[in-house]
């Protein structure tokens, strides 16, 4: 199969999905359904964006039934492909994706089929956590350390966000359960977690402890290697509309729910008070609902500024560009964070099973390891991290490389050339914590827009410094006895712009870095705590409106963010129910 044949074979599988979403509605049993509302309603409490927070909030603050609550979803119910573990896949570019796009900046993503970075991002019930790559990891409580001094609270303090990082959790992975790591994990939560482990990632992991890289059962909280901790259990994606909304499904006091509804302006009354949302629906129709207590935002990293903006919340000349008035002058937008990754890849033995065997629809498709490095040895928290997948079979390779990282063709049939009869190991190293920020700025005043989004990967030039110091120290896996005995080779992806640099040389890293990195999809910080919210989450000189997701965070986590967004929202559904049900 070539790069174009890929693309041609997830388009016919999505189609076709789509029918069978239409036709037979398989998965609406699991979640709420909507309910009726008439226009000028008024709730206690109104929620932009039934996603990750959003799911968690609508579910904690209906609780007790005594206060009511309208969720707004601009999405719809999450299809069968995102139920089941392996199909991710046919997420991306769908009905279930906003489809938004980085621009060009001429300088990163130049690999890439359009020279920008398709920005995957949830729109449906359960947000990104619906379509993402089910990876649980918390970060280091030195994440949180930045947090308190970012916001100068100590109750972002690592200590004080892990009783809802337990509360958010129900570990189900046997071999932990027995462990001593068992008590750094929540039991009983809502979101169920285990590892699917692979023997073929012994010896990968051996090879990491050869350079010095711990193998650890379990890589909460450790540096080392270990097998990746999923959101999945019981062969089912673990979205916070599976953990929050499906125990809800027959509805709950004071819930209602409304989808293919997209809010599109905050109202404020003259003295700053946040007083209800205007929104269009699925048929087209302008409605407004009213808030007697809070609007809580959790519209997602792109979305919550972009609303806010709108309403005029935001950069005063960049909304006065589109003659917007001006409610509250803040940095909204700026401050956008992700972890850039690049792919390292190598060639590894033969494959002598040349027919691979399909993946289970209920587990993650690939065996993959998961690692936390820090150059010094003395550091207790990681410089950069890194996944290293395992593909066996170079059709998934290939797929992997079309959808979900949009590579161009070059690329995607060199990596699939490379695969062919050979086993290959993918590796994906990040920086932990990145100094380069990006940001997030409105095309227009038009709601159906998509915003204008700058990753400004690699903006910071001692990110790139960085980088390529922990490509070097990766690649020491050279020199281990596995990839000596295999006669491992790393894959050259011939690119032609940077054939001036001396093959593998600093300046060859500096040029490739940016050309082929790739987003992993962690958007966070554009409106964050410490500058446009302060520390309960409340929007900076104005009353009644918080913003509650992945945009609150001050600094991105180590890691995947998504087990954070859930513990954020647990907390501020605390905040929430002390200030309002005197808890
Ligand atoms: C492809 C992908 C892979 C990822 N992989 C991982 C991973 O393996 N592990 C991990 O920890 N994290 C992962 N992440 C990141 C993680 O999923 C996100 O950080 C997290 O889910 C974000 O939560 P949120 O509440 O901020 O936003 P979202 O979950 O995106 O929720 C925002 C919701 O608001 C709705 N909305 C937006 N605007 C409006 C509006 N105007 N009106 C009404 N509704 C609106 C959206 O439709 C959406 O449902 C991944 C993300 C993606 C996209
Ligand atoms: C719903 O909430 C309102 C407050 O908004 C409260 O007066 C009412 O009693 C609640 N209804 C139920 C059934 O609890
Ligand atoms: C995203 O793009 C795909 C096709 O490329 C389209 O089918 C889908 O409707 C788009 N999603 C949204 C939310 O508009
Ligand atoms: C290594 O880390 C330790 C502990 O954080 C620190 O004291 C020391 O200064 C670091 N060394 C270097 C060379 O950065
Ligand atoms: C492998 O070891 C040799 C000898 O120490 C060293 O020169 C080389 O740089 C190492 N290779 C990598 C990729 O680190």
């Amino acid at each position: 199969m070539d790069a174009t044949l890929a693309v041609i074979l997830i388009r016919t599988i999505q189609l076709a999905l789509l029918g069978l979403a239409v036709t037979l509605s398989i998965t609406s049993h699991l979640w709420p359904s909507e309910t009726p509302v008439r226009d000028g309603a008024t709730f206690d409490f109104i929620v932009v964006g039934v996603g990750t927070a959003g799911s968690v909030l609508v579910n904690r603050l209906t609780e007790s039934g005594r206060y009511s609550v309208l969720g707004i979803e601009a999405g719809v119910d999450p299809p069968l492909e995102s139920v089941l573990p392996a199909l991710f896949l046919f997420l991306p570019s769908s009905r279930y994706d906003w489809n938004y796009t980085s621009e060009n900046d001429g300088y990163t993503a130049q690999t890439h089929k359009n020279k920008n970075l398709e920005l995957t991002s949830g729109k449906m019930l359960g947000g990104s956590t619906s379509l993402n790559h089910e990876i649980y990891c918390r970060g280091f409580p030195h994440d949180f350390d930045l947090w308190v001094e970012a916001v100068k609270d100590q109750r972002w303090s690592y200590n004080n966000c892990l009783p809802y990082f337990k509360k958010s959790e129900k570990l189900e992975d046997e071999a932990i359960l027995k462990s001593n790591y068992k008590d750094l994990h929540g039991l009983h939560g809502t979101v169920g977690t285990t590892r699917e482990p692979h023997d073929i990632t012994n010896k990968y992991l051996e090879a990491f402890q050869e350079i010095g890289y711990e193998t650890v059962l379990d890589t909460t909280e450790s540096l080392g290697y270990s097998e990746i901790l999923f959101t999945i259990a019981n062969g089912i994606r673990q979205s916070t509309a599976i953990s929050y909304l499906f125990p809800i499904r027959r509805g709950r006091k004071n819930l209602s729910l409304l989808k293919e509804t997209l809010v599109t302006k905050i109202i404020f009354d003259k003295n700053k008070n946040a007083r209800g949302v205007s929104v269009v629906t699925k048929e087209g129709k302008s409605l407004t609902f009213r808030a007697r207590k809070e609007v809580i935002v959790s519209a997602g990293a792109f979305n919550s500024p972009k609303l806010l903006m709108l309403s005029g919340i935001g950069p005063k000349e960049e909304l006065q560009k589109f003659d917007i008035s001006v409610i509250s002058d803040l940095p909204v937008g700026s401050n956008l964070q992700d972890h850039a990754a690049i792919p390292i890849v190598y060639r590894m033995e033969k494959r002598f099973t040349l027919i691979p065997i399909p993946p289970s629809p209920f587990k993650f498709p690939l065996p993959g390891i998961i690692g936390y490095n820090a150059l010094n040895k003395s550091q207790g928290y990681p410089d950069y991290q890194s996944f290293g997948f395992i593909f066996q079979d170079p059709t998934t390779l290939i797929l992997i490389c079309t959808f979900v990282f949009a590579y161009n063709d070059d690329i995607c049939n060199t990596l699939h050339e490379a695969g062919e009869g050979r086993e290959i190991l993918f590796n994906i190293p990040n920086i932990a914590h990145p100094k380069s920020r990006g940001s997030v700025k409105l095309r227009s005043t038009d709601p159906n827009d998509p915003p204008i989004i700058n990753m400004g990967f690699f903006s910071d030039k001692e990110d790139l410094e960085n980088m390529v110091l922990y490509l070097e120290d990766l690649m020491r896996i050279e020199n281990t006895t596995l990839f000596k005995k295999v006669g491992a080779e790393l894959v050259d992806l011939h690119l032609e712009s940077c054939s001036q640099y001396e093959y593998r040389s600093k300046d060859y890293w500096r040029c490739y870095i940016p050309k082929t990195l790739v987003s992993l999809f962690l958007y966070t910080s554009t409106c964050s705590m410490g500058s446009v919210l302060d520390a309960e989450l409340n929007v900076l000189g104005i009353n009644r409106l918080r913003v509650i997701d992945a945009s609150s965070m001050p600094t991105i986590t180590s890691g995947d963010p998504g087990a954070s967004v859930i513990m954020l929202a647990e907390k501020a559904a605390d905040i929430l129910k002390k200030k309002y049900y005197g808890l």
